[in-house]
């Protein structure tokens, strides 16, 4: 039986999305981490080259013969272009004027302090620039005099090497997003893998198997634990009491039954008044209707029971079926019914003895309750193929023309019962027991005619 479960979520793709999400999130910000890292470290790097460019054009300015001179060194310019391929302008100026180089670079006109570089990013012959302007006092014709030396570089070099930075940082970050998303991937299936292995260790477990947990398990999960051992606990003595109850309840309802019908049979030898016979006539017949009532609805109980916790062991149908023929010999020998055992050899299944009892108890007593006197009922246990059957036969003259399933619903008797005591559970109690062990039951006339065939097949072990 499986019972529909309310189920809210996963806890597996819970974890998974939060796992998964912080890794976006990380590698979103190693990304921009690394890129603005980078992207100064590049920057700042081109500025001490710019600057490096510019002392050094700065140095071989001097005053020969009271004017200003500027013989640039090749390395000044040669090492920006050792960086890239951009075009670099110079400029080189007094508070006079433009001494040499670009005069119209868009770099600072006002004096810049000794010492103390001014960077620019300024827009020059339709692209962007870098320009460092450095600046030295020089003594011409007896005074001093600020000159400026100003080296720009134009940044399509920096842009693309800035774009391939920009490629590295997403790479770098995009990397560690699959790795992370893999242990996580990793990580959210190993922390359910204890409880994954919970479950089935208790699905595994036979129907009977009413034992506390004892698996060592994570402590959050030990909450969980200990109510399900809790919870087993309060089921085992639960149905110990159930056990208990039928026992119990058969016995009190059987015995005094038992008592008051013997009381009234010894009473119906005593009176002889007609009426007062007839009366307890009646009522001895009413205690033997309450009485197999009760028996029937109390071992259909225990049918019920037995077959919600089916325990299997190995069962001779043969032995079971012979032994309750003999049994029931007395009670057929009142109707001098012939009551015949045959088999083909031991016939075993996996089942339970006790429902397996009832069940051909219940058969062979409609074949004789329902049969007339001198007739003759045969028991055969017989191997047919994969199934184990045990058949019984009689000549009660057979179901003519009953629907034989719904003679197997409860308190469904047939029209053939007439005064026949009897409470319409025997056939039920039958096929219950017949498919609890994974078999059926076969209800029809026999083969002669005479009679029913009522055949209870189950699948061999
Ligand atoms: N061997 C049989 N021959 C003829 N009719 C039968 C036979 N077995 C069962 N029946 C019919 O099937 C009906 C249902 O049988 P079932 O054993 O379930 O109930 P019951 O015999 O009436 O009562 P009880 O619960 O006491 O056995 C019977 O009332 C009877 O009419
Ligand atoms: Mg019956």
């Amino acid at each position: 039986m499986s019972a529909a479960v309310n189920v809210s979520g996963s806890l597996r793709r819970r974890l998974l999305l939060q796992l998964v999400g912080s890794a976006a999130l990380l590698a979103a910000v190693l990304f921009f981490a690394v890129l603005g890292f980078v992207r100064t470290v590049a920057e700042e790097s081109h500025d001490r080259i710019l600057l490096a460019s510019a002392t050094s054009i700065l140095d071989s300015v001097s005053v020969q013969a009271g004017e200003i001179t500027a013989d640039i060194p090749y390395a000044a310019l040669s090492m920006l272009g050792n960086v890239s391929d951009d075009r670099v302008f110079y400029r080189i100026a007094s508070p006079a004027g433009v001494l040499t180089g670009y005069a119209d670079l868009p770099v600072a006109e006002e004096p810049v302090q000794p010492r103390q570089p001014l960077f620019e990013t300024a827009a020059y012959k339709g692209e962007t620039i870098r320009a460092v302007t450095v600046s030295r006092r020089l003594a011409a014709q007896g005074a001093p005099v600020a000159v400026q030396v100003s080296v720009a570089q134009t940044r399509t070099g920096q842009a693309a090497l800035l774009e391939q930075l920009f490629r590295s940082a997403l790479f770098l970050g995009v990397g560690f997003f699959v790795l992370a998303s893999g242990l996580a991937v990793w990580a959210a299936q190993s922390s359910i893998t204890p409880l994954r292995s919970l479950t089935e260790a208790i699905s595994r477990r036979g129907p009977k198997d009413l034992r506390p947990v004892t698996r060592p398990v994570p402590a959050e999960m030990s909450p969980l634990v200990l109510s399900l051992n809790s919870f087993i606990r309060r089921l085992q003595a639960s149905l110990a009491r159930s056990e208990d109850f039928i026992a119990e309840a058969a016995h009190r309802v059987r015995t005094p039954l038992a008592t008051v019908r013997a009381q009234a049979e010894v009473t119906l030898m005593r009176v002889e008044n007609e009426d007062n016979r007839a009366s307890l006539r009646e009522m001895i017949r009413a205690i033997d209707e309450s009485s197999r009532a009760a028996g029937q609805l109390l071992d259909h109980a225990m049918v019920s029971f037995r077959t919600d916790s089916l325990e299997r062991q190995e069962v001779n149908l043969t032995a079971l079926a012979r032994d309750l023929a003999e049994r029931l010999q007395p009670v057929a020998e009142l109707k001098d019914i012939g009551l015949h055992f045959q088999s083909d050899g031991d016939v075993s299944i996996k089942g339970d003895a006790i429902l397996l009892q009832n069940a051909v108890r219940n058969i062979l007593d409609n074949a004789i309750k329902y049969s007339g006197r001198d007739r003759t009922v045969r028991v055969r246990t017989v191997r047919n193929g994969g199934w184990g059957n045990i058949e019984v036969e009689d000549e009660a003259g057979g179901f003519a023309g009953e629907d034989t399933e719904a003679l197997t619903r409860r308190f469904v008797r047939g029209a053939n019962a007439g005064e026949t005591i009897g409470s319409g559970l025997g056939l039920t109690i039958a096929r219950e027991v017949a498919e609890a062990h994974g078999g059926r039951l076969i209800i029809e006339n026999s083969q002669t005619g005479a009679g029913a065939c009522v055949t209870l097949c189950f699948p061999l072990c």
